[in-house]
């Protein structure tokens, strides 16, 4: 499998070459890859793992039909038996060749645009309802927009489309996702936690209608998923569903707040929204890295890489490399972001791009176009001791860039039409 965003890969016990991820739990990774990037944009990185920072490298891997699956969580997770280990072997992002495309089809039937653009009135009723909360807020108090809205969004909008109810959902997957720690095992305990559950709702047969229902249909040419698969892509959807976009929403908006005049120009010409959604997964992508398996022997930049190795790319590097994005280190909503790799590329792209653009554009819309409350980073949530004040990242998955804090406080709006007259 891919060194998907969807899971933490320990940080502990991490397998030889593995161990260049640490370089993304760093608060600022970006100085390091663009100097890996200048200097060794193919990094042996030791034990067949090979780290890729150029844009024109990663991309054209991306593309090459000849590489298979990557292998990076699952090679550190060390999961070579067990249900942890069959669920990452038979979701999508494991898949090579016909099998692949199979199941991927079969699992795209939900995601097409369409069904997409259709879900804007459930996902802006979410936004809604969370913004609402957020602003019944006291004003100049502070409040942690992760779990009020970056993280809140993307789990309410999954649980819906799985149609779990509130409770089994807070109680069982969300609390097994957020229970994750950074320990070694911890990854593993969280996959076969989610596994087991969707596995006993299959058995069960008490299945919700929704996500998981439909995963179960057959289609007359494709056939169906088995439930092995029906619980490994479940498992799949929910783990990549979350955390990147709450690693989106997050990064978009504090991009605006960290620049008060963009957010004043975004206030002013609201369809702007889109093009900062889009600049922020070039500038702090919430999935950092993806992996493949190299199909043939290869040079790159001057290094032999033997077939089987594996090719760690780093899409937090790439989209900051200056050879396809000018001044890269610049915020730039008016540039040219064709060939972000953000949802990685080729057979594998990410099959909830469209979703994730959309609750991030909601989101903002709803928290700083139409809010009716300003926003400063910083302030302690909690206001105790020993409460850190400002912005935290995660420090638990290092595929992942994500605030695991972004407390902010609060101001009623001054509307720029009032402070004129
Ligand atoms: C900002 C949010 C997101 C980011 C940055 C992101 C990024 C990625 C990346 C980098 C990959 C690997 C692609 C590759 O190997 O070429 C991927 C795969 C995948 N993502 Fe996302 N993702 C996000 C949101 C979502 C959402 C909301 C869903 C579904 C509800 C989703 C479902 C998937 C699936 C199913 C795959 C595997 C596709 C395959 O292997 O064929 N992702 N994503």
């Amino acid at each position: 499998m891919t060194a998907d965003p969807a899971s933490p890969a320990p940080t502990a016990a991490r397998a030889r070459g593995w161990d260049v991820y640490a370089i993304a739990l760093e608060d600022d990774p970006h100085p390091r890859w663009g100097a890996l990037r200048e200097r060794e944009p193919v990094f042996d990185a030791g034990g067949g793992v090979y780290f890729v920072t150029r844009w024109a490298l990663v991309d054209e891997i991306l593309r090459d039909p000849r590489h298979r699956a990557g292998i990076g969580v699952a090679a550190s997770f060390g999961a070579e038996t067990g249900l942890v280990h069959d669920v990452m072997r038979a979701w999508l992002m494991s898949l090579d060749g016909a099998p692949q495309q199979r199941a991927r089809d079969l699992v795209r039937r939900e995601f097409t645009p369409r069904k997409i653009e259709g879900l804007r009135p459930l996902i802006a009723q979410i936004a809604d309802r969370l913004v609402a909360q957020i602003e019944a807020a006291p004003p100049e108090s502070t409040i942690d927009l992760v779990p009020t809205l970056a993280f809140a969004l993307p789990s309410e909008v999954i649980r819906s489309l799985f149609g779990i109810p509130v409770d089994e959902w807070k109680n069982g997957i969300e609390a097994t996702i957020l229970s994750a720690g950074s320990g070694p095992n911890d990854g593993i305990t969280m996959i076969e936690g989610l596994a087991r559950d969707f596995d006993a709702r299959l058995r069960s047969g008490r299945i919700p209608d929704g996500l998981l229902a439909r995963l179960c249909q057959p289609d007359p040419e494709l056939g169906a998923l088995s439930p092995l698969e029906v619980v490994a892509n479940a498992v799949l959807l929910v783990t990549a569903a979350i955390d990147t976009t709450a690693g989106l929403i997050g990064n978009a908006i504090a991009c605006l707040l960290e620049r008060p005049a963009l957010l004043e120009r975004v206030r002013r010409e609201p369809a702007r929204v889109a093009a900062v959604v889009e600049e922020t997964l070039r500038f702090e992508p919430s999935a950092l890295s993806c992996s493949r398996t190299a199909g043939v022997d290869l040079e790159l930049e001057g290094v032999a890489i033997p077939a089987g190795s594996q090719l760690l790319l780093g899409l937090g590097a790439a989209n900051r490399d200056p050879r396809r994005f000018g001044d890269p280190d610049r915020f730039d909503v008016d540039r040219d972001l064709s060939g972000l790799v953000s949802f990685g590329g080729g057979r594998h792209f990410c099959l909830g791009a469209a979703l994730a653009r959309l609750e991030a554009r909601v989101a903002l819309e709803r928290l700083l176009v139409d809010g009716t409350f300003d926003y400063t980073i910083g302030g302690a949530v909690g206001g105790g001791p020993e409460s850190a004040s400002g912005p935290r990242w995660q420090k638990r998955n290092p595929t992942i860039r994500a605030h695991e804090s972004l407390p902010v406080v609060l101001r009623p709006r001054v509307r720029a039409e009032s402070r004129e007259s």
